[in-house]
């Protein structure tokens, strides 16, 4: 019992940590949080953005619709978790779906709400609430979207357990999380800066994961994990059914062995291309209730 109250107060406290450095670094996908100007012009090249660097998951609008099928949503009761800038929010609208939309922060509810209100679409609520906590009664939902979101949470598990609570029987759900038999964890993060920098004689794997993903501009954020497929079936475990796809740019093959000596880019695109389907950073996961 004093072991369990002692992990529910850390989670408590790392939670706070995270929120507080969300806050004030919200996702812009841009690279540059000093000078947010919330404008149309922000938001679209957050758009851009993003068909640049997940050619994977879209040709052009709606995102995310080769990973989302966007015609099974119209009309039917979503929840949005994380929305960072909101970009997932307004696509699942457009869609015609009625989006409840969270974020562990007011400084992405306001972005979400201000993205929506520039665009004329509506959600039915954005609010502040966190997702290792829903305020919603259970089978409240048809569709969940975990988008970048799960890794970044102290307590992964209680958040997906939630996830699987507000979902209706046969509701379904993705998620976008980060792979870590990938390119990016074990060869450019574990060895490249743990292993060759030294880095691993001051600092922790934990540490490594979080000091250069996200954030690796501002130093880092507060909590970022890699999972392997079978920890991402163990997560999802009270799902029905779990599917799991790797992705990624050709990015990690193409600055192979280094971004300096770039030999991996003389590979023909399609070896490349397999290459990130087996060993790319993102981890996209589709489960049923
Ligand atoms: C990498 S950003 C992704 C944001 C957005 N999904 C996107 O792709 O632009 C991670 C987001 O997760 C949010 N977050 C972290 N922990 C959370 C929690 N426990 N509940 C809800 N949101 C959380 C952060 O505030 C941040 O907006």
């Amino acid at each position: 019992m004093g072991k369990l109250f002692a992990e529910e107060k850390t989670s408590q406290e790392m939670t706070k940590k995270v929120k507080e450095w969300w806050n004030a670094n919200p996702f812009t996908y841009l690279m540059d949080n000093k000078e947010i100007v919330p404008d149309w012009a922000f938001f679209r090249n957050i758009d851009r953005k993003i068909i640049k660097w997940m050619p994977w998951a879209q040709k052009g609008y709606p995102l995310l619709s080769n990973v989302i099928d966007y015609s099974q949503l119209k009309g039917k009761k979503v929840l949005d978790i994380a929305v960072g800038t909101g970009w997932t929010t307004e696509n699942l609208v457009r869609a015609g779906a009625h989006v409840t939309a969270i974020d562990l922060t007011p400084q992405a509810v306001e972005l979400t709400k201000k993205r929506l209100e520039l665009n004329h679409v509506t959600a039915e609520q954005v609010m502040v609430a966190d997702a290792q906590e829903l305020p919603f009664a259970d089978a409240t939902f048809d569709y969940v979207l975990a988008f970048g979101c799960l890794m970044h949470m102290p307590n992964t598990q209680k958040a997906i357990d939630e996830i699987y609570r507000v979902l209706k029987p046969g509701g379904r759900s993705a998620a976008m999380m980060y792979y870590k038999h990938s390119l990016h964890w074990w060869y450019y993060i574990y060895l490249g800066k743990g292993i060759l920098r030294g880095k691993l004689l001051s600092m922790t794997p934990q540490e490594l994961s979080n000091r250069y993903t996200d954030g690796a501009y501002e130093k880092g954020n507060q909590l970022t994990k890699f999972y392997s497929k079978k920890e991402i079936h163990e997560l999802f475990k009270k799902f029905s059914d779990c599917h799991i796809e790797i992705y990624d740019t050709t990015t990690p093959v193409d600055t192979f062995p280094h971004r300096y000596l770039p030999l991996g880019s003389f590979l023909p695109k399609q070896i490349k291309q397999w290459i990130v389907c087996y060993l790319g950073q993102t981890i996209w996961v589709d489960v049923r209730k």
